[in-house]
């Protein structure tokens, strides 16, 4: 280093601290969206002041917790918001009508907070608003009107809250809206039949609340409608629309305890039916005859008053999970043909739930296979019990929850102290540690009944999707809810290494928060309701434009800092050391060649090095440099590092190395990050410094981005 250098480099620091200082001044935002977004927060309740950074700067320079802006300024030379993204950050208080300001914005999150209040009906002025997310709140009152006048609306979450009141017959020109989340309110009146128009609609969820009338039998007419899911309504007096069995395309319809009466329509029509529920209804008249899909998992007619004998029609379908008849006037014989030319490999089962009916013989012996479960208690044909040799099935039983799974520890050995290590279990190698995203996930709507035999296909269906490798993901729990609705807990772990790449993180997180998974026929659409990223937190939250990490930075910061605070020491060392033996250093050197004896500084050997950074993988880099490259690595102990390591070549027998091992080793100032080490061998040189947590180092420099972009910018001279 040279003292041109050095000048030079405070020459830079100056010169771009006063520039950082006029930039900041001028926020580049959108002005009425920050005051937007200062009137949003100040209406909401924050206990754990995760939006304390909305005090300063500006919303899409700064690190403004949950904004995402448009990567560039529009036409009006301002940046504007384009995504808000506030999942469960116990958040109450109300929304603000302000945020109908922020009409640039496609995202809009409140997921699984505790807001109350009533949905402004100025949010129906952002127009380009694609995804409205507000489910797991305590919102009530009614639906505005206004919500119903978005052109590009895909998606309408607001489920589980308390709204009131009737659907406005205005979501009949939400034309571009495939998705209507609005279970588990308390929404009321008739479903405008005008809905009916909406030519994408593909999931229409409304069960849970207080809807009346009828079900509008123009409903057929929806083109794309998948799932019609409306249980635990009161349509007390309507009928099931005889025209729902020509909705060819629909794969799951769920209409149970909905007080409806009349028959069982012909379905047999519907090629992809996966699950049929009518069960809970005051449904009369005999079970239609014709055969259902050949994917139907799912068939529930139980709790209604169906009589007749029942037919034939469920025999050899092969995909079925569970039938279940209970507790209606069905008579004539048990059917003994259902599990016929089944195959109930693996751990695939089926259910036959016919408790509390009429069924008065059998026509021939009943030998189910084992994963056959047949339940004919509370049948005529239950008296002679023994003489038939059916005892086992003429015990009464609730039939069990269809499986859960909690995966227990392997017997691997802990992964290092660095906490945010856990062992990935679906990995090809054992014991294979690395950092994962958690992910708190629902299927909401499932067309199956028995989640084990689909775990695989399940596995295979999210990874492709959100294009990782199946060995990536892996499965910790899952769960059936009242719903049914499927909860899992996923772990999401890097390809091979141990560190996912910051971009990685974001593209992954993204998928997830902007309902980029294509839906899965046979899994349906999903709930996120939890996103955890660890020790990612401070990776994706830096809005810098430089591709270096905060972690990186504060290395180099430091070599940075330790050189130009050591300036004449430096001098004065390179001055004692022209013409010193080290300049004649051969290219090979071995750890002896060190002349100097730092007290405290490791010598590390090559393979430590390339173990710790996984053989120096593009993952574990956060960095790069004139110098070389900064990784993230993880010594034998748990440590958690940043090492530089030098470009071949570019400190090859050069003082600097040497100098700033030494200086950095004397230095301990409480602002500094201290180094740990140094290697030395095979042509290479690099340096081992403790890896900082985020902000610490900037909390010291008076927190000026300035400061920190000019100190990189000087580091690359030093
Ligand atoms: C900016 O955003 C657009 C659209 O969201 C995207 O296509 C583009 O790649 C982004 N550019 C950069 C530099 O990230
Ligand atoms: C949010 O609140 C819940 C209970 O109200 C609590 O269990 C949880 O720890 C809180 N979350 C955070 C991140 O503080
Ligand atoms: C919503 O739009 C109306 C009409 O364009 C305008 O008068 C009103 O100020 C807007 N409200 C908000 C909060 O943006
Ligand atoms: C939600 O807020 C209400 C009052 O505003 C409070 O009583 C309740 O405990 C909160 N619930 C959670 C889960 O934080
Ligand atoms: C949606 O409806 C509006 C008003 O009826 C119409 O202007 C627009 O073209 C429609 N968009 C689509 C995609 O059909
Ligand atoms: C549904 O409406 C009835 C009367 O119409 C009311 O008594 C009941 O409380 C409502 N239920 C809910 C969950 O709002
Ligand atoms: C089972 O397969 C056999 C041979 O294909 C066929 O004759 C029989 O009808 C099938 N049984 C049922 C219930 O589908
Ligand atoms: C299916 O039957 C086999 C053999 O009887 C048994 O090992 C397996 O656990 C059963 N699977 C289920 C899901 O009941
Ligand atoms: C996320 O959700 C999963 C599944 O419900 C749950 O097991 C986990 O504890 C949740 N994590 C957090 C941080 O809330
Ligand atoms: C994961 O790594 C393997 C090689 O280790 C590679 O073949 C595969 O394509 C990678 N998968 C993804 C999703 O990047
Ligand atoms: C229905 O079954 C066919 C044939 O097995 C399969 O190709 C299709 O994907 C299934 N559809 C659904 C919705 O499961
Ligand atoms: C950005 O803000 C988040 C949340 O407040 C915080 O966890 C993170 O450390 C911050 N990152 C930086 C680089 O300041």
């Amino acid at each position: 280093m040279s003292g041109a250098k050095i000048f030079f480099c405070w020459a830079a620091v100056a010169i771009l601290s006063c520039l950082f200082v006029q930039f900041a001044g001028a926020q580049i935002t959108d002005p009425s969206e920050v005051t937007a977004l200062k009137t949003i927060r100040n209406s909401l309740i924050d206990p754990f002041n995760k939006l304390k950074n909305w005090d300063s700067g500006d919303p899409c320079t700064s690190n403004w917790t949950g904004i995402i802006c448009y990567n560039s300024t529009l036409s009006d030379g301002y940046l504007h918001i384009q995504e808000l993204q506030l999942l469960k950050r116990n958040l109450s208080g109300n929304l603000s009508p302000e945020l109908g300001r922020l009409s640039y914005m496609k995202i809009l999150d409140f997921m699984w907070n505790n807001i109350s209040g009533s949905i402004p009906k100025e949010i129906g002025n952002i127009t380009s608003l694609e995804l409205m997310l507000l489910n797991g709140n305590r919102l009530s009152g009614p639906l505005p009107e206004e919500l119903g006048y978005f052109p590009n609306l895909n998606r309408i979450q607001i489920d589980q809250n308390q709204i009131s009141g009737p659907i406005p017959k205005s979501f009949a020109y939400l034309n571009k809206t495939q998705h209507f989340h609005m279970n588990n309110n308390s929404i009321s009146g008739q479903i405008p039949r005008e809905l009916s128009r909406l030519p994408e609609l593909l999931h229409f969820l409304l069960d849970n609340n207080n809807l009346t009338g009828h079900l509008p039998s123009e409903f057929s007419r929806l083109p794309k409608l998948l799932i019609l899911q409306v249980d635990n309504n009161n349509f007390s007096g309507s009928t099931i629309p005889p025209s729902y069995g020509s909705m060819t395309q629909l794969l799951k319809l769920s209409l149970r305890n909905c007080n409806l009466q009349g028959a069982v329509p012909d379905l047999s029509q519907i090629h992809q039916l996966g699950y049929l529920d009518l069960s809970g209804n005051r449904l009369t008249g005999s079970i239609p005859s014709n055969r259902l899909s050949n994917n139907i998992t799912t068939i529930d007619l139980s709790n209604n008053s169906l009589n007749g004998s029942i037919p034939s029609n469920f025999s050899g379908l092969p995909n079925l999970q569970r039938l279940s008849l209970e507790n209606n006037n069905l008579s004539g014989p048990v059917p003994s043909t259902v599990w016929e030319n089944v195959t109930l490999t693996g751990n695939k089962s089926l259910t036959l739930d016919f408790q509390n009916n009429g069924l008065s013989n059998i026509a021939n012996a009943l030998n189910p296979p084992a994963n056959v479960t047949l339940l004919l208690a509370g049948n005529p044909v239950c008296a002679n019990a023994s003489q038939l040799n059916i005892v086992e099935f003429c015990q009464p039983q609730n039939v069990q929850a269809p499986g859960s799974l909690t995966n227990s520890k392997t017997s691997c050995n802990p992964c290092s102290t660095d906490s945010d290590f856990e062992i990935n279990p679906s990995s090809p190698y054992p014991c294979f540690c690395a950092a994962p995203l958690k992910v708190g996930y629902r299927l909401k709507s499932p067309g199956l009944s028995d989640f084990r035999p689909y775990v695989y296909d399940f596995e295979e269906y999210l990874t492709s999707g959100l294009r990782l490798s199946l060995s990536q993901l892996y499965i910790a729990s899952f769960l059936w809810e009242e719903g049914p609705r499927l909860r899992m807990y996923l772990k999401l772990f890097p390809n091979n290494t141990n560190l996912f790449t910051a971009s990685e993180v974001r593209r992954i997180r993204s998928m997830f928060t902007g309902w980029e998974i294509p839906d899965s026929d046979i899994f349906g659409p999903y709930e996120l309701l939890n996103f955890t990223l660890g020790s990612y937190e401070s990776v994706i939250s830096n809005p810098s434009k430089s591709n270096l990490s905060t972690g990186a930075m504060v290395g180099i910061v430091l070599g940075a800092i330790a050189g130009a605070a050591t300036l004449s020491a430096v001098i004065t060392m390179l001055i004692l050391r022209r013409h010193s033996k080290y300049r004649l250093v051969p290219k090979k050197r071995s750890l002896s060649k060190i002349p100097v004896k730092i007290d405290g500084v490791k010598d590390f050997t090559f393979e430590e090095m390339a173990l710790a950074t996984n053989n120096f993988s593009d993952s574990t880099q956060v960095g790069q440099g004139g110098y070389g490259k900064v990784y993230r690595g993880v010594l034998a102990d748990g440590t958690v590092v940043a090492i530089k390591r030098a470009q071949q070549g570019s400190l090859q027998g050069s003082k600097e190395f040497f100098t700033e091992i030494e200086l950095l080793s004397r230095l301990h100032h409480r602002n500094l990050v201290s180094l740990i080490g140094y290697c030395d061998e095979e042509d290479e040189q690099m340096l081992v410094y403790e890896f900082m947590a985020n902000g610490t180092l900037r909390d010291h420099l008076s927190g000026s981005e300035g400061v920190r972009i000019s100190w990189i910018v000087c580091s690359l001279f030093v």
